[in-house]
């Protein structure tokens, strides 16, 4: 009844999508940062679904501290389904925890069966992974130096054969994820509630991207649901990536379109230092010259910077 992950196969890594909920301000929870009730029961249905027809759900270590989420499936039938198709109840429970920190007594080891993945970096310590790998159904691997390494987990997720991977938050973790330039789709419910406040999440937190660094989205669809809408994009790395290679390996290049956006009167008049001439400058810069050779120190200095007045 509501839109739906396309799950297209990709060779090397899952299809990733990322479900969220968000404030109608765009917050994914208070100034607390704890769990908020954002949507209605029709969403939490919908979640549920979508939950149970993936192969893997992933959350960050943030909100495991924050919400200590169980992940499962909650309906009885979907997870009777799941079992007639010779399945767990629950997909599979990843949590990227770079270094091993997820606490063994969280919900997701404790609530419902079903395989969990954490995944750690190189400078996870050895006893917090023993730890974990202690834990039952529990698996621990590891991808990347410091933190975890988004593209490098993907690979490793599809290479233990997860097709499929559900992105439920949060605002890093959903930040990192888009920019790692593994998310095929985002659905976002966003809900009737006004939250505010600098410090609660967003839907993307993290480092943020610059003007030419945005990632384009695509609307495909918007559908209510109760009180609030459910928007389903799909992300477009290409084109934005290929912006990118063209600022990365040629700032000239880069700097000439961006340029060429701006109308042609801005372009003159940005170029131009104001009270300059070029004759002025080279007449400006002969004579400081000869002050300095005549008077060895006599350059004015306001801190470290020389200030050269030139008229023209
Ligand atoms: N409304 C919703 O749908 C929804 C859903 C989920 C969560 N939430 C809310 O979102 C908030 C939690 O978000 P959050 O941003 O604090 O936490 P988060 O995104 O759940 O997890 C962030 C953590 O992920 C780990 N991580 C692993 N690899 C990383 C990488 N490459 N780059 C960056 N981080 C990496 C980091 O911890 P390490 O350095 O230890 O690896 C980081 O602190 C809570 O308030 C929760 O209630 C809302």
């Amino acid at each position: 009844m509501y839109p739906k992950p396309s799950l297209t196969e990709h060779p090397d890594r899952p299809f990733v999508f990322i479900n969220s909920a968000m404030s109608a301000d765009g917050k994914l929870s208070t100034i607390e940062r704890k769990q908020v009730r954002i949507s209605g029961t029709a969403d939490f249905s919908r979640v549920d679904e979508m939950r149970s027809e993936c192969d893997a759900v992933l959350v960050g270590i943030g909100t495991v501290f924050s919400d200590d989420p169980s992940l499962t499936v909650k309906s009885a039938e979907r997870k009777a389904a799941r079992k007639a198709r010779g399945l767990s109840e629950n997909p599979v429970r990843v949590v990227p925890a770079s270094l091993a920190e997820i606490p063994p007594d969280a919900d997701i080891f404790r609530k419902g069966e079903g395989k969990k993945i954490i995944v750690v970096s190189e400078a996870a310590p050895a006893d917090r992974i023993d730890l974990l790998k202690g834990l039952p159904d529990t698996e621990v691997i590891v991808a990347g130096a410091e933190k975890v390494d988004f593209r490098l987990m993907a690979r490793l997720l599809k290479e233990m054969g997860i097709n499929s991977l559900m992105i439920e938050g949060g605002a890093t973790v959903n930040f990192e994820a888009v920019r790692a330039g593994i998310v095929d789709e985002i659905f976002t419910f966003v809900g009737n509630i006004f939250i505010g406040g600098k410090t609660a999440p967003t839907f993307a937190d993290g480092a943020g991207f610059r003007e030419n660094e945005c990632i384009r989205l695509e609307l495909d669809s918007f559908s209510r649901i109760e009180d609030g809408i459910l928007l389903k994009w799909r992300v477009r790395y290409d084109r934005e990536r290929s912006e990118m290679r063209c600022h990365d390996l040629s700032g000239r290049k880069y700097l000439k379109k961006r340029w060429s956006r701006q109308p042609a009167d801005s372009r003159r008049k940005d170029r131009r230092v104001p009270g300059l001439s070029r004759t002025g400058i080279i007449a400006g810069l002969e004579s400081l010259r000869n002050r300095v050779s005549a008077e060895p120190g006599s350059l004015p200095v306001q801190g470290s910077v020389p200030l050269i007045f030139i008229s023209s």
